[in-house]
């Protein structure tokens, strides 16, 4: 057998080894250490070294990007010695991260490049330095400031009630030098009237604080955009469970609730102190003035904004299923109770119908599907997944009921995705031991929807749960036992978290995840099937919704989630609800482009016959009860079964 040298960097250490020696036994030859999570099963990728000389022989270079083969990297567990090499260990956690083609983050929300205020955004700043009236000169005080205006070509000014009584005052004790904030026209009004919102003493083109708010309000989780006007740059976020949830985690409970009583007042301030929470947070960590937020964009389904509205839902949730409105015209802040300038509009966006609201269609514009000539499925995974497949020629939607799992509501130990929540998972073959990450680092609290989901893949795969979601409970570890919720994988120690509490999967959550992910699988494989096309066919898959900043699609794919494409076809884009709202609070031409949408997208009811239900008990597994729709699954949980077997049998093939 030929021996080779191989040498390994930073350490400058070398090595004797035999061909086919794999480079983790090296690596321990030399006396160095590398994590392990998978337990060399190469599908966790926390191995990627980097060849810099020689070469080695890559069992797998599936999960590896062609750039990063090409560049010499390689997952140690699955590469053997074949001549004399250097290897160089990664030498930072960034560098590490997130290399596997399998791993999806949402890009940082930028800007649109071309975003120019004067051309795209209604509300505007004008300086006006007016001329104090004389006996020759004697209009009353709203021509005089409607006269300044018209030298920046504003025509047609209308004054509200509650400003008009105080221009007098406010011109006279700014010595006739005000900025005039206004708002040039809506979405329902395109021509204006031009409306006044504030006369700001002193003349200042670009006054400081021109801010606007793009408002998600999701059946569980709120998330607004703080975003200044001039720059269109989003200066801050911020996210909170939707107060609401306290009285029902779905859409249907809240619909409900709502009619009995006062129920539906109830909700209405609920949801209402939950924006208003959030921008209090956003206002005092950014010293920005509630009354410099001159405008709100909205989304939600159908039934979210009729709640927020204080719309009577009830008629949505019986057949034919019919909402009040789904293109309400803007409302005034003031009006609703929320803490913005009370003159600022707060548009709700237009949605399609009773369960695909402004959302989705939100969601449609913020990832460019109207406009792409490829045929493509994207996927809003939320408590209500909703769903859209088409391309610029034609858009079919749905939506179907998928419970807050995903978002971490209603899971033992879920939790928001923000800092301390457990975003991805490996567990090792062999000793059931987990690896995690943890978002923000520190210790962890709890996990998000992408932890849930990478747990409950790495279960399955493992051979720790069975396609059904049921603990197997002959496994030599202490990390699979009956808890006080019944059986249950442990994750994190509580010595570890920062709760000071076990963080655990429960046998429930698991059924709750499993129902959710069955619930979205079938809603995209019944509108593909109603528009008679294979899931083959679909050349891109957008994913979005608020459970995490990143997804490992081939995680998703594991529990059967999304269906068995190739990862290069996936796009994790993160929350696209909100940023549809955000590209709407920008751009008029944005805000006109998602009407448009909305008049385009042909609504699929799935409750109107079995189709759905029958495709919904059948995703009820892991991943599906058809395996032959999850090849790239059934290889791998066959060498999963094997592995386990081995280990069984004291690790011996
Ligand atoms: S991929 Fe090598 S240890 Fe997981």
């Amino acid at each position: 057998m030929a021996v080779h040298t191989v040498t390994w960097l930073p350490a400058g250490r070398s090595v004797r080894l035999a061909t086919g020696t794999t480079l983790t036994e090296g690596l321990r030859e030399a006396g160095l250490e590398l994590g392990q999570p998978c337990g060399g099963q190469g599908r966790c990728g926390r191995c990627v070294v980097q060849v810099t000389a020689g070469s080695v022989r890559r069992r797998s270079t599936l999960r590896l990007s062609p750039a990063d083969l090409e560049a010499g990297y390689a997952l140690a567990c699955q590469a053997m010695v074949e001549g004399d090499a250097t290897v160089r260990l990664l030498a930072t956690e960034a560098e590490l991260e997130r290399r596997m083609v399998t791993d999806k983050c949402a890009r940082r929300v930028e800007a649109p490049f071309d975003y120019d205020p004067a051309r795209d955004q209604t509300i505007r700043a004008f300086a006006l330095a007016l001329p104090e009236p004389t006996l020759a000169d004697a209009v009353d005080d709203w021509a005089r400031v409607e006269r300044g205006l018209a030298a920046y070509g504003i025509r047609g000014l209308e004054i509200p009630l509650p400003l008009l009584p105080t221009i007098g005052e406010r011109l006279r004790s700014s010595n006739w030098r005000v900025t005039a904030i206004v708002e040039t026209d809506t979405w329902h009004r395109p021509g204006g009237p031009v409306r006044l919102i504030e006369l700001l003493p002193g003349a200042a083109q670009a006054p400081a604080g021109l801010f606007g708010l793009a408002i998600d309000i999701g059946t569980t989780t709120v998330t607004i955009y703080l975003v200044d006007l001039h720059s269109g740059q989003v200066i801050d976020t911020a996210a909170e469970y939707n107060g609401q949830i306290a009285r029902g985690e779905d859409v249907i409970s809240r619909v409900i609730y709502a009619g009995k009583n006062n129920g539906l007042d109830e909700l209405v301030s609920l949801v209402r102190a939950t924006i208003n929470t959030l921008i209090g947070r956003l206002a005092a960590r950014n010293h920005v003035r509630p009354d410099q937020l001159y405008k709100a964009s909205v989304v939600g389904n159908t039934i979210m904004l009729h709640l927020f509205l204080g719309i009577p839902p009830a008629s949505i949730r019986l057949a034919p299923y019919i909402p009040a409105a789904t293109r309400p015209t803007p409302w005034l802040a003031g009006a609703l109770g929320l803490e913005l300038h009370p003159l600022a509009n707060v548009d709700c966006l237009p949605g399609v119908a009773s369960y695909v609201g402004a959302d989705i269609t939100a969601g449609v514009l913020a990832c460019g599907l109207a406009d792409s000539q490829a045929l493509t499925l994207f996927i809003d995974v939320g408590t209500n997944g909703e769903i859209v497949l088409g391309n610029r020629d034609w858009l079919m939607t749905c939506a179907c009921s998928a419970g807050p799992a995903f978002e971490g509501a209603g899971v033992l130990c879920g939790m928001r995705a923000t800092r301390g929540a457990i975003e991805e998972v490996w567990i090792n073959q062999a000793t059931h031991e987990p690896t995690y990450r943890v978002i923000g680092e520190g210790a962890p609290r709890g996990l998000c929807g992408s932890g849930l989901i990478a747990l409950l893949a790495e279960l399955f795969i493992t051979g720790l749960i069975d396609k059904r979601g049921n603990f197997k409970l002959d496994q030599d570890t202490p990390r699979v036992r009956i808890g006080d919720h019944g059986a249950e994988y442990v994750v994190a120690w509580a010595a570890e978290a920062a709760t000071g509490r076990d963080i655990v999967l429960t046998a429930v959550d698991i059924d709750n995840l499993i129902r959710a992910k069955g619930a979205i699988f079938a809603g995209f494989a019944v509108l593909a099937q109603s528009v008679g096309l294979s899931l083959d066919a679909v050349e891109r898959l957008l994913v979005g919704g608020s459970f995490g900043q990143y997804l490992n699609v081939e995680k998703a794919v594991q529990i059967g989630l999304l269906p068995d494409l190739a990862w290069e076809r996936f796009t994790f884009l993160g929350n696209t609800a909100v940023l549809g709202a955000y590209l709407a609070l920008l751009s008029r031409q944005a805000r006109s482009r998602l009407q448009a949408i909305a008049a385009r997208m042909t609504y699929l009811e799935l409750s109107a016959d079995n189709t759905f239900y029958d495709a919904f008990t059948s995703a009820l597994f892991l991943p599906h009860t058809d395996l032959g729709q999850f090849p790239t699954v059934a290889r791998l949980a066959a060498a999963g079964e094997d592995a386990l077997a081995a280990s069984s049998r004291g690790g011996k093939p």
